[in-house]
């Protein structure tokens, strides 16, 4: 099965990953796909940055920021900022519990300060970010720009941590809401009952959310997973180990992707030489990842920025 053939003839939408080392082309390669799906496919696309590195501006040569942007017809961008999200998030988590004068008196206001009890909230709040835009119907394809392998499997990881960490803090909070409304109860200057659609509620929510990403993130008839590499030694044993962890967390990567092969230049020794090393990982590569589709993307002498460019690599991947 091609890339392409994951959204012919789907309804529901369609999600693209790929990982890989650092520097190896996820942002070009995501971007380019993105142009071409939106374009040549005339499938509605939203790439996501959830790298808080983000190069994506630098890719379309767009300034794109934390909201939907559109930057062609059919062709829509965001990068989740995790500082932004984070301020959002606790904006909306923060029970107004929290603020209460009673609770500060008992020394209990500080219960909900989630950042100490989180395995890093920033990435929580982009995780959440996240789940928003991929629970989001509004696209046929949506398109995801990782950051490097480390970070990528951390954050696929983080249903289950998540799971978890949510499922505590609701039976929390659902003990202090009880706590909180006997009390407002028992003393006449307790504060007024949250508004519904916060705190417990919105925590169940998440969780739905959660559950509802994890079956997307692990069907390979909704997602498509590739790995990209370099044909280099390293860059193949790593790849092969990230490829068993990604098989751990239940994910099915589907194709690899080698890029920056040197294509032939008889002029020049270097290149050559080059190349014929790059030839032979490559026989390595096909014979070590047969249950992949192998695809192949040429080094070129430009860097891969700007529609034009973009479209030319769109060609060659999926053309
Ligand atoms: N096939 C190629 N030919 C020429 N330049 C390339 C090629 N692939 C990637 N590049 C260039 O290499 C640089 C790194 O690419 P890119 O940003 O896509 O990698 P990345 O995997 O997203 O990096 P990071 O891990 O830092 O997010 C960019 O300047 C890009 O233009
Ligand atoms: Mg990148």
């Amino acid at each position: 099965m091609g890339l392409g053939d994951l959204i012919k003839g789907k309804k529901d939408t369609v999600y693209y990953f790929f990982s890989g080392k650092g520097g190896v082309g996820k942002t070009s390669i995501a971007a380019a796909t993105a142009l071409w799906f939106s374009q040549k496919v005339k499938k509605k696309v939203l790439i996501i940055s959830i790298d808080p590195a983000h190069s994506l501006s630098d890719s379309f040569e767009i300034d794109i920021g934390g909201e939907v942007k559109k930057l062609k017809k059919n062709l829509f961008a965001v990068e989740i900022d995790p500082k932004k999200a984070m301020q959002e998030y606790k904006e909306r988590f923060m029970p107004k519990i929290e603020k209460s004068e009673f609770l500060k008196g008992l020394g209990l206001d500080g219960i909900f300060d989630m950042a100490g009890m989180t395995p890093g909230i920033d990435e929580i709040a982009a995780f959440d970010r996240f789940l928003q835009y991929m629970q989001n119907r509004d696209y046929d394809v949506i398109i995801f720009d990782t950051a490097p392998t480390g970070h990528a499997l951390r954050f696929l990881s983080l249903p289950d941590v998540l799971d978890s960490w949510v499922g505590k803090l609701i039976k929390m909070r659902m003990r202090f809401a009880g706590l909180a409304n006997l009390v407002k109860k028992v003393l006449p200057f307790g504060e007024p009952e949250e508004k519904p659609g916060t705190g417990t509620e919105q925590l169940d929510a998440m969780k739905r959310r959660i559950k509802e990403a994890k079956e997307i993130l692990s069907n390979p008839e909704k997602t498509y997973y590739s790995m990209i590499l370099i044909a280099e030694e390293l860059a193949i044993l790593e790849s092969e180990r990230s490829l068993n962890v990604l098989k751990e967390y239940g994910i099915p990567v589907k194709t690899i992707i080698v890029n920056e092969l040197i294509p032939e230049n008889p002029k020049c020794d270097f290149c050559t030489e080059k190349r014929k090393l790059q030839q032979e990982r490559m026989k390595t590569i096909i014979k070590k990842f047969t249950r992949f589709k192998i695809m192949k993307l040429p080094l070129y002498k430009e860097e891969i920025k700007g529609f034009d460019m973009l479209d030319r690599v769109g060609k060659e991947l999926y053309g």
